[in-house]
């Protein structure tokens, strides 16, 4: 077994049922009740609920451990430094990095994407290149891109899907040319749930010589991920989607990468040795963390994975799978209900409209029912676009929902089907 970072920390029941009701005893916010029902939450792609392990995480730090990290020879400084480097190796665990000197704190994947772009794209991308990502990109992934294009005078180039949200894998490989410098690429797309074959795409482009980061925002919670396996120069998540704080998250970067890139934010903590002639900086991860970085998210994220593990993410997924199916089976039958994503490679998102009913009527009559689903683009409107479709509802799942509370989805949307159409 693995240590209580890793995946399979003493007590986990790798490959076994989860047992759900024991899940949800930890987590008390699904005990709450909304407009006076009890609370179903289905908007995981958003953000997770919070178990207990990690709301007493980062209170604990507060109460008995905060004090700054790196800069203190008193005791408490020490303290919050060995959790904070411990939080880091927690990370490294959970993707798989070699070392944890490939893992960088920061807000989220949103922030990870960004500090690539602005110093490994700035010194990469010049006039004429070319940075590729695919059409179903979370406008994190899409935004920096175009912003370092507009800047450098580069390209953006975009790999399509089909109508099932499946990524064109042989127009992905027939769009990196000689001009790529870089493929960003989502592992799995918020607003359909589609799983990329990113080992594959990855392969891909470095057999042309593109490196390819990898945007694991929404993939982190529910795929099991191994960085030196893919072979992934870059890879991001968020703290919060995995059952963490918000205002956290890591990029993973190859050893190599991280120690040629400039730094991103200029500030304390980041430097060695600081004169107004000149500045020597600190080295990777600490080069990209200017500032007092956020310690009780890192405490909090790295308790997070602590309790991903002490399940199993093999059990987790397993549920999360079965259960995805179980949603697509029930909302099947239900009059004028189109689901938008259909790949076979999929999980944990399910993206639909119900004809004739704006998705945001859908989910405003849903919460009177205590249903929490999020409508609207998802911060993906090129996916909509794609569709036809100006939004869509989205119920989206975590380790702790369970059938009953799809088939209160289900019932609610025929509620809302008999409503309209009257
Ligand atoms: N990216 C988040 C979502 O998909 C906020 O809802």
């Amino acid at each position: 077994m693995k240590s209580a970072s890793g995946f399979a920390a003493p007590g986990a029941r790798q490959g076994s049922a989860l047992n759900v009701a024991a899940v949800r005893a930890d987590f008390p916010i699904l005990k709450d009740s909304v407009h006076g029902r009890p609370l179903v939450y289905l908007d995981n792609a958003a953000t997770t609920q919070k178990p207990r392990a990690v709301t007493d995480a980062v209170t604990d730090f507060y109460a008995h451990g905060n004090s700054n990290v790196h800069r203190g020879v008193h005791w408490l400084s020490q303290q919050a430094t060995e959790r904070y480097e411990a939080a880091r190796a927690s990370v490294q665990t959970f993707l798989g990095a070699r070392s944890p000197e490939e893992i960088v704190f920061v807000r989220g994947a949103t922030e990870g994407i960004n500090l690539v772009a602005q110093t490994y794209g700035r010194a990469r991308v010049g006039p004429g290149d070319e940075v590729l990502i695919t059409a179903m990109e979370h406008h994190s992934n899409i935004v920096p891109w175009q912003m370092l294009c507009e800047e450098r005078g580069a390209m953006l180039r975009v790999a399509p899907i089909n109508d099932s949200g499946e990524l064109a894998v042989n127009e992905f490989a027939r769009l990196l040319s000689p001009k790529t410098r870089l493929a960003a690429i989502t592992h799995m797309s918020n607003a359909l749930g589609t799983i990329n074959p990113v080992a594959q795409l990855v392969e891909t482009a470095h057999a042309r010589g593109v490196p390819v980061l990898v945007d694991g925002a929404q993939a982190a919670a529910h795929l099991s991920v191994d960085v030196s396996a893919l072979d992934c120069d870059f890879y991001v998540f968020s703290g919060h989607k995995v059952y963490g704080p918000t205002g956290i998250g890591a990029l993973y970067g190859k050893a190599a990468h991280l120690a040629a890139m400039p730094p991103y934010q200029g500030g304390g903590d980041m430097i060695l040795d600081v004169s107004f002639e000149r500045t020597i900086y600190n080295k990777a991860p600490f080069k990209f963390e200017a500032g007092t970085p956020h310690i009780s998210g890192a405490i909090g994220l790295a308790a997070a994975i602590d309790y991903i593990g002490r399940w199993g993410k093999n059990a987790i997924a397993e549920h999360e799978t079965a259960l995805t199916r179980y949603a697509l089976e029930k909302l099947a039958g239900i009059d004028g209900l189109r689901f938008i994503g259909t790949a076979r490679e999929r999980t944990s998102v399910v993206s639909f409209v119900l004809e004739g009913i704006h998705p945001h009527d859908i989910g405003t009559v849903l919460d009177q029912e205590g249903i929490a689903i999020r409508t609207g683009h998802h911060c993906a409107q090129p996916i909509m676009s794609r569709f036809g479709v100006p939004a869509t509802a989205r119920a989206s799942l975590a380790m702790y929902n369970t059938r009953d509370e799809i088939d209160a989805l289900a019932a609610a949307l025929r509620a809302v089907v008999r409503m309209f159409n009257r």
